[in-house]
């Protein structure tokens, strides 16, 4: 990219259309709405501790999470754009039970993904949180859309992204073709390219995992985490924790800088944390299109064939050489 030279994320899909004619129509419309969206709830994060959107919705959602009144927010939005424009079929989203059908959208041929507001213990303390996005195409336009178009695995994805609200607040997202991401100048509120070509380090020095857990993970993760903290001076050991609790900040920082995320399956939680259909997928095809890798530790995340919406899957993320390095360990000691 020239200096100087402001490229829109609408110039740069309007672009990408000409390469990529599946991006044309209903597809880069979905892109229009989710942008919106991501401005909305840009505003409201933003001015969340003076308009009282702070704080518990006081419900909880269908995993048992507490909700905060920003995670009800963020998925209005996403729906009421949805419904509006008819372009997707329908929305699964983290907050929800059940699938939500688009009124407008019986024709239509995608269906999207959505963890509408990601890190939201964050949200109180006024640090990093997001919006994470997947989408999928049905299966065939000739039969009625059915389990199977939406409980498809992420290597189907068409496309996927995030919107973190942090220090700026950034878009970045892939539709198979490289990672590029997107800063909000908001004094025009336009994403502007800022981050062309996303490409993650192959090997890093950060390691990102809620250390309280660890006399629960499994033993080879427990030696990972000790290896990262051992002394190596050539190795760069020990690397730097850095964990945040906001899967998107310690995702996008890693993966500019190069590092590692785990979230294991714990004693208490043997499928992990995190869900396979709202956050692992969709951080798996931005990784893997940076060149990194995403895995449960045994298999690789985009191959899971969910069987149900709200799954769980444990997720190791990030650096290609670090991931790999975790999956030598798990063997290791698989085989012992
Ligand atoms: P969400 O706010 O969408 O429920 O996601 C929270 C997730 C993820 O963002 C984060 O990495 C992880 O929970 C943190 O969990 P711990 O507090 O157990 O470390
Ligand atoms: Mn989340
Ligand atoms: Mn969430």
């Amino acid at each position: 990219m020239e200096k100087n030279t402001i490229v829109t994320l609408n110039q740069f899909i309007a672009d990408q259309q000409n390469q990529f004619p599946f991006v044309k129509g209903s597809l880069s419309r979905i892109f229009r709405d989710i942008q919106l969206a991501a401005k909305m709830i840009n505003r409201d994060v933003r001015k969340a501790g003076l308009i009282d959107i702070l704080g518990n919705f006081g419900e909880t959602n269908i995993q048992g999470e507490e909700q905060k009144k920003l995670d009800v927010i963020s998925n209005d939005v996403f729906k009421r754009l949805m419904d509006m424009s008819g372009d997707c079929i329908c929305v699964v989203s983290e907050e929800d039970d059940d699938i939500h059908w688009c009124p407008n959208g019986a024709d239509a041929k995608y269906i999207l993904a959505i963890d509408p507001l990601d890190g939201s213990s964050n949200i109180d303390v006024n640090a990093s949180i997001g919006s994470i996005f997947s989408i999928y195409k049905r299966l065939s336009p000739d039969k009625p859309v059915d389990n199977e178009d939406i409980m498809q695995a992420g290597v189907n994805q068409v496309a996927a992204g995030y919107v973190i609200y942090g220090t700026a607040t950034m878009f970045v997202y892939t539709t198979g073709s490289g990672v590029n991401g997107f800063t909000l100048d908001d004094s025009i509120m336009e994403f502007c390219l800022s981050h062309p070509e996303i490409k993650t380090p192959q090997n890093g020095s950060i390691f990102s995992v809620n250390e309280g857990n660890l006399n629960e993970f499994h033993p080879g993760v427990i030696e990972y985490v000790n290896w990262c903290k051992g002394n190596n001076k050539e190795e760069k050991r020990p690397y730097s924790a850095r964990y945040i609790g906001s899967l998107i900040a310690d995702f996008h920082r890693n993966l500019l800088k190069g590092g590692i995320y785990l979230y294991p399956a714990t004693a208490k939680a043997p499928n992990g944390k995190l869900r396979l259909l709202y956050e692992c997928n969709p951080m798996a095809f931005l990784v893997e299109q940076a060149g990194g890798k995403a895995t449960t530790g045994s298999q690789r995340i985009m191959e899971i064939q969910p069987e149900n919406l709200h799954q769980r899957t444990p997720l190791i993320i990030g650096s290609t050489e670090m991931v790999n390095q975790v999956e030598r360990l798990l063997s290791n000691v698989a085989e012992q």
